[in-house]
């Protein structure tokens, strides 16, 4: 057990809830075998107290932050310095200290990235399917077009939200690469061409393991590949489906543990080595199958 001492320097993430988080795990487990001396705790935060929460992390000496929902816009104001892509989306998960203030990065992009980077899958030129509108699904959308993708489309229950996405993707990339539709209008939309199919909406997450926001059997003949960004259950009725269609699925698992290793490298200045990766992902995965 690593010993916490007068240079023993503080982690943490801010939410709500933040109970149920496994970064503590994540970033104390990377700590110990690598021996660094860090802590990683969390800290609840209400809404109204976000701005001074950060401030008073700054004012305390904490090296960084992780920032979970429902805060992940509304730090954006604390913060002296922002990475680009984090900006147009508009959502930071990971604050890192600088001589100025806090610095802004969203790792859940930099972690779906090295996830697809781990299986082999590259965005460009390729036909993506994003399911549901919510914030990570606006994080990966951006992450396609930055990757070059060859055309986003987002099915979202409410169009509304999936067009107001695309907007802001093709406002931001100015060329119009990101569609939108309805869950149902996938038939309408999608072309010939076989797709990679990122689902992101809470449909299928523990313990509503047997749903899929799309249930229709066609639906999944018209992929190349799969990915949910849910992890518990390691195994959704969406990859079920996929499955079944015999498309290549892939869970979440790797993209949560790539976010916390891209902020754990960011705060460290540090790289976690590939064999510490594979334990690390082990251990996530037995979390979940015990
Ligand atoms: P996050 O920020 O983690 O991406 P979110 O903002 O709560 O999560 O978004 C949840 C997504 O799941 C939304 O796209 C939501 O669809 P709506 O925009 O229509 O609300 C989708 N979702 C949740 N429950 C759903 C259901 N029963 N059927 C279809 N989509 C659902």
């Amino acid at each position: 057990m690593r010993k916490i001492d007068g240079k023993t320097r503080t982690l943490g993430l801010i939410g709500n809830p933040v109970e149920h988080s496994l970064s503590p795990f994540i970033h104390n487990y990377i700590a110990d075998k690598m021996d660094i001396n860090t802590v990683y705790t969390t800290f609840k935060v209400e809404k109204d107290d976000v701005l001074t929460a950060v401030k008073g992390a700054y004012a305390l000496n904490i090296l960084g932050m992780n920032v979970t929902v429902p805060h992940k816009s509304a730090v954006i104001e604390a913060l002296s310095d922002i990475e680009p892509l984090a900006k147009a989306i508009g959502a930071v998960n990971t604050l890192v200290r600088t001589k100025e203030g806090y610095k802004g990065y969203n790792t859940d992009i930099l972690g779906l990235k090295r996830e697809l980077d781990d299986e082999g899958i590259c965005l460009k030129d390729e036909h993506i399917v994003i399911l549901g509108a919510g914030g990570a699904s606006r994080a990966i959308a951006f992450l396609c077009a930055d990757e070059q993708a060859g055309e986003i489309i987002i099915l979202n229950r409410t169009l509304e939200k999936a067009q107001d996405i695309a907007d802001n993707v093709n406002n931001y990339y100015g060329k119009n690469i990101a569609s939108a539709g309805t869950l149902d209008s996938y038939d309408t939309i999608m072309t010939d061409n076989k797709y990679i199919a990122i689902q992101t909406s809470s449909v299928g997450l523990y313990p509503n393991n047997n749903q899929a926001v799309i249930e229709d059997e066609e639906f999944y003949t018209k992929l190349k590949c799969a990915v949910d960004i849910i992890y518990n259950p390691l195994e959704t009725q969406f990859m079920k489906l996929a499955k079944a269609k015999g498309v290549v699925a892939y869970n979440g698992l790797k993209m949560l543990m790539y976010q916390g290793i891209s902020a754990y490298e960011l705060w460290n200045d540090i790289k976690v080595s590939e064999e510490l990766i594979k334990e690390l992902y082990s251990c996530l995965e037995r979390q979940f199958n015990e």
